[in-house]
């Protein structure tokens, strides 16, 4: 038997992972051309062309729309800003509740706060770690008026039965895509199916433009209610174009035209370096398909999974061995592996003390949200808990940078650690 590293033994892997980089000539030669050109934004607040951005946010922009088949795509300085404006554009208003998995990054459920709306947590499904449908019909009261779907490690969201329940409820839906470029549900590019969908450009994502965001939606009038919130829109209200849209308070969510050419370069290379991801993460899961106490990722049948992170459930209790003692023995191997992902969002001080803005209970005590029983009482989402707490682990290892050989490595670790788990107790 191999002595695990974490007991003094040789680890698996001594040689680091290859980086994540994703950034070549192409997007060097890209950013110059622009620092040529020395307009490095060409946003204007003004009812002219330039209130849309300028030729390479232009461009960007219409290389999504192209790639989703979507009828506008509109660039902003990262999904954080996408899912702000996406609330705003959608009308959602003080007191109206949001629908929201807290099995997520933080800016799914902010983005309500923003609008001094209430975000309502809904459990998530403990195979996909995606919004359970059937938690959020349970969490719809009169004043729903919107669901966050996310997409989560790259997994398409059980989308036809969230669209289901919106359309009984007229509920509006926003799908954070944020982790899932050329995730596919049933023959649909993910982003396109609810009434807006976002998508992150930070560093970690598939692509990246360092950072930034991109909505898209088919629909006109929010595709320009998004377009007015990212440049200050209240300014050109009433100009020729743009009537009867008074009730909208722009930001700076402008995307610079450095970032846009970088993105145009990325979007050529997005199908190669997902597919590449989907190709090493289905080798990983049929290393890992046989190992005891080891569950790889569940992949929903008609859907493309697009592995922004490959998380497994590890069954602890029939290994004998605690998640963080488990983690801690594949970490010694040299391979990457996280416990838990984020708290559930409901547990952070800000939902527990139910304060966001000012100190007297805004939004949650404020008017507005007079009769709203919103609970973020510890337990209300038990399966998102549990796979927090116990469930739930993850590697980033499978990016399109890594080899099939670093992938039987990350398999190699977790297998030499089931099997030799006596040495932890
Ligand atoms: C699910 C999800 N939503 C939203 C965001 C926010 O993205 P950004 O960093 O581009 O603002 C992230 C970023 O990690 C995310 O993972």
């Amino acid at each position: 038997m191999a002595k695990l590293a974490i007991r003094g033994g040789n680890p698996i892997r001594t040689q680091p992972f290859p980086a994540y980089q994703t950034i070549g000539a192409e997007e060097k030669r890209a950013v110059m051309e622009v620092m040529d050109r020395g307009v490095l934004s060409q946003f204007q607040g003004e009812d002219t062309p330039n209130f849309y951005g300028g030729p390479k946010v232009r461009e960007f922009e219409k290389a999504w729309s192209d790639y989703l088949g979507v009828r506008h795509a509109v660039a902003v300085n990262s999904a954080t800003s996408g899912l702000n404006a996406a609330i705003g554009a959608l009308g959602i208003a003080p007191g109206d509740e949001v629908i929201c998995t807290p099995y997520t990054m933080t800016a799914s459920a902010t983005c309500a706060l923003v609008y001094h709306a209430i975000p309502v947590f809904a459990d998530v499904d403990p195979d996909t770690f995606n919004l359970d449908p059937e938690a959020v019909r349970r969490a719809i009261t009169p004043r729903t008026r919107a669901i966050v779907v996310v997409h989560l490690f790259g997994q398409p969201a059980d989308m036809d039965a969230i669209m289901a329940i919106a359309r009984e409820h007229n509920l509006k839906v926003v799908e954070d895509a944020a982790q899932a470029p050329g995730a596919m549900y049933r023959g649909r590019p993910v982003g396109t199916i609810g009434d807006i969908g976002i998508f992150s450009l930070n560093y970690h994502k598939h692509i990246n433009t360092g950072e930034g965001g991109i909505c898209v939606t088919n629909d006109d009038t929010l595709a320009l209610r998004l377009a007015l919130i990212r440049n200050h829109g209240e300014v050109v209200v009433g100009s020729k174009g743009v009537q009867d849209i008074a009730n909208t308070v722009g930001w700076n969510y402008r995307m610079t035209e450095i970032e846009a050419a970088i993105g145009v370069e990325q979007m050529r290379k997005l199908e190669g370096l997902v597919s590449r991801r989907v190709t090493l993460a289905k080798r990983l899961t049929d290393l890992l398909a046989e190992v005891p106490g080891i569950t790889p990722p569940f992949v929903t049948p008609g859907v493309r999974h697009v592995y922004y992170l490959y998380a497994l459930k590890l069954n602890a209790a029939q290994l004998g061995v605690s998640r963080q003692r488990f983690v801690q023995a594949v970490q010694a191997e040299g391979v990457p592996m996280v416990g838990g992902y984020v708290k559930p969002l409901y547990l952070e001080p800000l939902y527990q003390r139910k304060i966001a803005w000012g100190n007297a209970g805004c939004p949650f005590s404020c008017e507005h949200a007079r009769g709203s029983k919103v609970s973020y009482a510890k337990g209300i989402c038990p399966v998102t808990e549990r796979l927090y707490e116990s469930d739930l682990v993850f590697t980033n290892a499978i990016h399109a940078g890594m080899s099939e050989r670093d992938v039987e490595d990350v398999a190699r670790a977790v297998i030499k650690v089931v099997e030799n788990r006596d040495e932890l107790v």
